[in-house]
C-alpha cells in the first residue's frame, strides 16, 4: 500500500503566514502540521508516499522533508500545475500510484486517534473499493457528507445545503485501483474542481463496496489561524511531549506542569507554566509564558506575558504593556516597546496582517 498526501493548496485563509511557508509547514508543539501525518503513515506500516504539492511550495517541502530518509519512508513530489481538486490531484499522481492500493490523506489535517485499525480492516476486506473516514459534526453544511446503513456508506454530498447525515468526511480516504474510473467518470463541480466526493459517489452508483469507519476522536482540518491555536492545544495536551528541560532555568524563576525547553534556551526571573514548548537557542527574561504557548528557535522574550499562542523562530518581544494571548506569530517578527516620541504605534506589517489592539 501506498499514502499519498495533499499539499497543493494555498492556504488563503492562512495569509500573510502563507505568503512564506506553506500551511503544512506551520509548526504544531514546534513540529511542522505534516509531521503529524508522515508519523501515522509510517506508524500503518506505509513507505512509499507521494505529496501533491504547488509549483511555488515544492523546494519548501523539499528543505523540510527531503526524500523522507529521516522518517523512514521514501517520499516523492508530484506538482499538481493548478488547483483543479483533490480527484484530479490523484489523477495526476496514477505514475507514482500504479495499480496500487492507497491511503489518500489531506495535509492540512491533524487527526489524535491511531488511523491502524482503519488501514487494516480495509487490507483484509478485498470486497472494499474504498473506506472513507468519518465523524460527526455540528456544520455538516461545511464537509462532504455520507450517509451511512449498516458500515456501508450509501451516499456522498459535497458541501450539501441541507445536510442528509451529520458524517463528515474528514480526509483521509482509502482507495483501490477503482478509484481512476470514478475520476474519468466525474466533471468538474460548481468550483470548478473535479471533488473526488463525487468520484465516490460514482463507486457507490456502481454497487461497489464503500465502507464508512467513523472516529469519535478530535481532529482538524487546520485552515484558519484560530484552528492552528486549537490544534496546539490539543496537541500540547496530549502527552507526545515529556517534561524535559535541555537548556538553563535560574534560581528565581518558577517552573509549572509539564514544559519541554531545548538546548541552549534560558529562562531568567521568569514564571513558565505548562504545557509549553520552547525550543533551542531562546531567552526567556522577566517574563510568564502561559499554558499552551509553543515558542520555536531562537526566540527573545523579555518582560512580557504570553499564553495560549504560536510563536516561530527568531522572533522578539520586548516591553509590552498587555499579555498577548491566541496569537500566531510569524518567522523575524518582533513586538517591541518604543520610547522615541511621538508616542504612537509604528507599524511594519505585510499584506493581510492583522493587529488586535486593546485599551
Ligand atoms: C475537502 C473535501 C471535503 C472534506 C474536507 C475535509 O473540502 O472536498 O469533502 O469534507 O476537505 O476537510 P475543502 O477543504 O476542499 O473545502
Amino acid at each position: 500500500m501506498k499514502a499519498l498526501i495533499l499539499c497543493a493548496g494555498k492556504g488563503t485563509r492562512l495569509r500573510p503566514l502563507t505568503f512564506t511557508i506553506a500551511k503544512h509547514l506551520i509548526p504544531i508543539a514546534n513540529k511542522p502540521v505534516i509531521f503529524y501525518s508522515l508519523e501515522k503513515i509510517k506508524n500503518a506500516g506505509i513507505e512509499n508516499v507521494g505529496i501533491v504539492v504547488n509549483p511555488e511550495n515544492i523546494n519548501d517541502f523539499k528543505n523540510v522533508i527531503g526524500d523522507g530518509s529521516n522518517f523512514g519512508l521514501k517520499i516523492e513530489y508530484i506538482i499538481q500545475e493548478e488547483p483543479k481538486g483533490l480527484a484530479h490531484a490523484v489523477w495526476i499522481a496514477r505514475d507514482f500510484l500504479q495499480e496500487d492500493d492507497f491511503l489518500m490523506y489531506l495535509g492540512d489535517n491533524l487527526i489524535l486517534d491511531d488511523i491502524n485499525q482503519f488501514v487494516e480492516e480495509f487490507k483484509n476486506s478485498k470486497e472494499l473499493h474504498a473506506s472513507i473516514l468519518l465523524s460527526p459534526v455540528k456544520d455538516p453544511s461545511r464537509f462532504g457528507i455520507a450517509v451511512v446503513k449498516n458500515g456501508e456508506i450509501i451516499q456522498v454530498i459535497e458541501k450539501p445545503k441541507e445536510p442528509p447525515s451529520n458524517l463528515a468526511i474528514i480526509g483521509l480516504y482509502l482507495f483501490r485501483k477503482t478509484i481512476f474510473e470514478g475520476i474519468k467518470n466525474i466533471k468538474p463541480s460548481w468550483r470548478g474542481e473535479l471533488e473526488i466526493t463525487d468520484a465516490i459517489g460514482y463507486l457507490i452508483d456502481k454497487k461497489f463496496k464503500v465502507k464508512g469507519h467513523i472516529i469519535y476522536g478530535w481532529w482538524k482540518d487546520t485552515g484558519k489561524p484560530e484552528d492552528l491555536i486549537e490544534a496546539n492545544r490539543k496537541i500540547l495536551d496530549d502527552n507526545s511531549f515529556k517534561n524535559e528541560i535541555k537548556g538553563v532555568i535560574d534560581p528565581s524563576s518558577d517552573i509549572q506542569g509539564r514544559i519541554y525547553i531545548g538546548e541552549n534556551s534560558e529562562i531568567i526571573n521568569s514564571t513558565i507554566r505548562g504545557p509549553v514548548v520552547i525550543a533551542d537557542n531562546c531567552v526567556i527574561k522577566d517574563s510568564y509564558i502561559g499554558p499552551y504557548s509553543s515558542l520555536g528557535n531562537n526566540v527573545l522574550v523579555e518582560n512580557c506575558e504570553i499564553q495560549n499562542s504560536i510563536v516561530m523562530d527568531n522572533v522578539k518581544l520586548l516591553n509590552l504593556p498587555y499579555p498577548i494571548d491566541s496569537s500566531l506569530i510569524g518567522k523575524h517578527v518582533q513586538i517591541v516597546e518604543s520610547q522615541k516620541k511621538p508616542k504612537a504605534l509604528r507599524l511594519v506589517i505585510g499584506d493581510m496582517g492583522k493587529v488586535e489592539i486593546v485599551r
